[in-house]
């Protein structure tokens, strides 16, 4: 039985939860694909911190994005690194070579997002990116599926785990703010440079995305007003709740008269809110469709695990979706990709 190559791009919290996942889960992998999936290659920064982390010696390891390049046969290609670049440049190479591409990259897909599904639609390939907004939570396939028949009124949550963890551990357990971010990191949660977690980067990535997806488009960045949560205090926190009061960050966009009006900031909420209860690394989405009316989705927003099943669902979709895109593509430019099902015993 031929199998499904992939590479993976980085192989920090994201990279590594997706190689173990792969392998732990290969039997759904093989029922779901009617294949093997194997990991071909890791593109890494450093080779000498790889080593002990548990990668098969057969898998090609290199700090040499062009090596994998030149892989004869790679169907799919995982990214997961950090920032806009190389990742753009990475994964418009990948589409060139005509593999499907599926990324984690928050920062880079919201600047770039829509570039590279136009370059990917014309190769004939697919983009998974469900893992670049919370964490595990399905909610790029929920809008999605939304919109076959919804307009989208209003998205509203809290999408970045770290910041929600930090406001939770300093109210709950009564950590400092550096501690709090510290067990954040520890956790795998936060950002390598958690700046774009603490300051609502992350967040405001996360709801261009989102924007993109629900209204075709998205605010002018300038005009979204952002900010993190570095300037909540232990003592602001504690004041809030001995008034019943919750600190919580909360990012929200909307249509108000015929414009995209979106922003990301710390909010005080009541126990009658519905994010009052997200504590933790949770996230919660709520969105509102014109005929659906509101639904929230909640569920762990960041981590190795549920960002791994975020990427693999992505994977198990783009590879289904063009199957037979991927046949032509073989047959005709000797691109070793993806073959038919059906010429196998
Ligand atoms: N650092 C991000 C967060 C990871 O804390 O939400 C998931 O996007």
């Amino acid at each position: 039985m031929s199998s499904i190559r992939v590479a993976i791009l980085g192989f920090g919290t994201v990279g590594e939860g997706v190689y173990k996942t792969i392998y732990s889960h290969q039997d759904k992998l093989s029922k779901a694909l009617g294949k093997r999936v194997e990991v071909a290659a890791i593109l890494i920064k450093n080779k000498n911190k790889y080593k002990n982390r548990g990668i098969d010696n057969r898998v090609l390891v290199t700090d040499d994005y062009e090596e994998i390049l030149k892989l004869e046969k790679l169907d799919v290609v995982v990214e997961a690194i950090v920032g806009q670049e190389p990742a753009l440049t990475y994964l418009q190479k990948a589409i060139q070579k005509g593999c499907h591409i599926i990324t984690a990259n928050k920062e880079m897909f919201a600047v770039h997002g829509s570039k590279l599904q136009d370059l990917a639609m014309k190769r004939g390939v697919g983009v998974g990116f469900e893992a670049t907004v919370a964490g595990g939570v399905p909610v790029i396939q929920t809008l999605q599926q939304l919109l076959n028949i919804n307009r989208i009124k209003k998205i509203e949550g809290i999408l970045n785990g770290t910041s929600n963890y930090i406001l939770s551990e300093m109210r709950t357990n009564h950590l400092s703010f550096s501690e709090a971010l510290q067990a954040a990191q520890e956790k795998g949660y936060a950002e390598a440079d958690p700046t774009n977690d603490v300051e609502g980067y992350d967040a405001f990535y996360k709801l261009m995305i989102l924007s993109e997806i629900a209204f075709g488009g998205k605010p002018e960045w300038a005009n979204v007003p952002r900010e993190g949560i570095t300037t909540i205090t232990e003592e602001q926190i504690k004041g809030a709740e001995k008034l019943g009061l919750r600190f919580k960050l909360i990012a929200s966009i909307q249509i108000v008269a015929g414009e995209i009006v979106g922003s990301v900031r710390p909010t005080l909420v009541t126990e009658s809110h519905p994010l009052f209860n997200i504590e933790g690394v949770e996230n919660s989405v709520s969105i509102e469709g014109d005929i659906v009316g509101r639904l929230t989705l909640q569920g762990p927003g960041a981590g190795m695990l549920p960002t791994a099943s975020a990427v693999i669902e992505d994977l198990i979709h783009v590879v289904r979706a063009n199957h037979h895109s991927l046949t032509q593509f073989s047959l005709k430019e000797g691109v070793g990709l993806v073959e038919d099902a059906d010429e196998e015993g």
